[in-house]
């Protein structure tokens, strides 16, 4: 008899009497370091030799002796049996040099966007020229569309700042070579804001609107558009609806690479119904492979609650949760789009744009916290952060026409971004424990012109992470990456929150970091990528820390990322990413 039928017979009715025990029980076993270096993100017990996992979740943690002493003697009869099945309870130790801290969460990032940018991807080409490059290395090597001009082609990632140009690219720039000329071709800008095309889409689009609420279509000193789209104004190019084939493609790359970089959990900032569904189905097949936090979203001002799923702890492992969702004010700061109080330093012309009425903004927030859903808004410049803030004040405090309160705890209402905010709303966000919800790789790719965009005095309250922890009053910060605006790997975000360095070690204050009183320590950090998100998403109580009784998921790595040098947290590999006790990368 293998192994296989008799676990599948130990698991079966015919062993009922002894099931949950059995069960347990061949997924049992310990993991060690030498050096203590578990970090648990547990305050009672911050480092530890050894935890212990049965079945699904951490039972005990300490060192080995504690945790053998601690251990209740089973029935003589079971033990033998199991272990002459499957030897004793297995104690294995890390290698010297590796660490063990908690799965780690992104708690904002894109999900389907990124694997769809992982098709075609933009953000190295250091000219317009090497994104024309590109976008034909990728055409020639795809025969269907080489073959057909009128197959569209979709890409992400550029970002003008980082060209020679500094300018907005053009569909002429693109029509300009013959391959890609009279091709559809559609290029997102790297934070998603703006959407360069080529002359076909233009054909494509016919007449346009003069203006669009929310949005921006660039125009020539003619009137004439240019071919770059920004925010709402995005929504006018005819691209076409991604296939079903297509969604399961892009999950599934960017599941592998998660969990390549030890990711146990990721908060998606933007799922539409489409995407939920099609999640929810997955989840009905057992196969999402990490705990997924969607925050729904409809474009509509109307509103928009009853059109997505409730799902709470959802699915065959229970890893699929759609319990808040997610609004937008403004646009980003790259394609001055963010919302500000004052002009832009480098554009006094305008103040930025905001997507929806102070009013609209408020009747949909109150209804959605009437609904129960957590509500999480996308803030980028001050005076969106000042706006929702406004709001969300109303209804903790309670000023509104109808008077209702919201218990802030219940609630934990999230501010995506919080990038640039006066000082006085930085106290406010904390006095009225409103959640922040932080890129730290934002500081350090926007350090280059954020000061230009902001001015000198602006710019104190811009990626203020210390601040914002300071003021939290229960001390949450959640850490994210925005994937795929910036990369998966979470390490990148806990390098750039410690060192406030770009990934060469520097920064427009040298190597000493930009603006470095508002880095993060390296346990803050961490606890923003694992306690925090997990706060943020409710589930404080059951993952975040290698706590006994809590889901066991954590995280290898070979390099102890809490003590060598800056440029060497960006080495580190991933062992073993663990998830439900189980090695979902990797091995222990
Ligand atoms: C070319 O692509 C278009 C758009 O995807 C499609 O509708 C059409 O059927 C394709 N033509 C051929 C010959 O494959
Ligand atoms: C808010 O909710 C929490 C958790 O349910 C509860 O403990 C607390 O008492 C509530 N606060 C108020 C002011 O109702
Ligand atoms: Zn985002």
């Amino acid at each position: 008899m293998s192994k296989t039928i008799i676990k599948a017979l130990l698991k079966s009715s015919f062993f009922s009497c002894c099931d949950a025990f059995t069960v347990a029980s061949l997924n049992e076993y310990t993991i060690c370091s030498k050096s203590g270096s578990i970090y648990t993100v547990d305050e009672t017990k911050p480092q530890v030799e050894c935890i212990s996992i049965k079945g699904t979740r951490i039972s005990d943690t300490g060192s080995l002796r504690e945790l053998e002493s601690r251990k209740s003697p089973a029935p003589w009869l079971q033990t033998w049996f199991l272990t002459r099945l499957f030897g004793p309870p297995r104690v294995s130790y890390v290698h010297s040099n590796s660490i063990v801290i908690p799965g780690l969460a992104d708690a904002h990032a894109h999900i389907i966007d990124n694997g769809f940018k992982m098709q075609l991807e933009l953000d190295t080409c250091k000219t317009i020229a090497e994104v024309l490059d590109r976008v034909k290395a990728y055409i020639v090597s795809h025969p269907d569309i080489y073959n057909n001009n009128s197959r569209w082609i979709e890409g992400m990632g550029w970002d003008q700042t980082k060209w020679p140009e500094k300018r907005f690219p053009t569909a002429a720039d693109l029509d300009a070579d013959p391959l890609l000329r009279g091709r559809p071709i559609a290029l997102a800008r790297v934070d998603v804001h703006a959407t360069w095309v080529s002359g076909r889409v233009l054909e494509l689009m016919g007449e346009l609107p003069t203006d669009v609420e929310g949005g921006l279509i660039i125009r020539d000193s003619n009137g004439d558009p240019t071919g770059v789209f920004v925010d709402n104004a995005m929504t006018l190019i005819p691209r076409p609806e991604w296939t079903d084939k297509q969604l399961a493609q892009f999950f599934d790359a960017t599941m592998k690479s998660a969990l390549s970089y030890g990711l146990t959990s990721i908060h998606d900032a933007d799922s539409s119904p489409r995407m939920i569904n099609f999640m929810k189905n997955l989840a009905d097949a057992g196969e999402i492979p990490m705990r997924l936090y969607l925050m729904g979203n409809v474009v509509s001002d109307e509103y928009w609650g009853s059109q997505i799923p409730r799902l709470d702890h959802y699915g065959k492992h229970g890893r699929l949760t759609v319990r808040s969702i997610k609004l937008f004010t403004d646009g980003a700061l790259g394609s001055w789009g963010a919302a500000l109080l004052e002009p832009y330093s480098d554009k006094p012309d305008t103040t930025g744009i905001m997507r929806s009425t102070p009013k609209a903004l408020s009747d949909l927030v109150k209804q959605f916290w009437k609904d129960g859903w957590q509500v999480c808004i996308h803030c980028i410049g001050d005076r969106a952060n000042h706006v929702v803030l406004d709001v969300f004040q109303d209804l903790i405090e309670g000023n509104n026409a109808d008077g209702v309160k919201a218990n802030i705890t219940e609630w934990r209402p999230r501010i995506e971004h919080a990038q640039i905010m006066t000082k006085e709303d930085l106290e406010r966000a904390g006095r009225l424990g409103v959640i922040a919800s932080v890129q730290p790789t934002h500081a350090t790719s926007d350090m280059w012109y954020a000061e230009t965009r902001l001015g000198p005095e602006r710019i104190k309250g811009a990626y203020a992470y210390q601040t914002l922890l300071r003021e939290s009053p229960n001390r949450v910060l959640a850490l994210g990456s925005d994937f795929p605006v910036e990369g998966v790997n979470p390490l990148l975000g806990f390098y750039a929150a410690v060192s406030r360095l770009s990934v060469d070690g520097s920064s427009p204050h040298g190597d000493q970091g930009w603006y470095i009183s508002e880095a993060l320590s390296r346990a803050q950090a961490l606890k923003g990528m694992t306690l925090d998100p997990a706060y943020a998403s409710f589930v404080e109580h059951e993952l975040g820390s290698l706590t006994p009784g809590k889901i066991a998921d954590f995280v290898v790595l070979d390099r102890d990322i809490m003590k060598v040098p800056y440029a060497e947290i960006l080495e580190a590999k991933v062992v073993a990413t663990v998830i439900d006790g189980k090695t979902a990368y990797g091995s222990l």
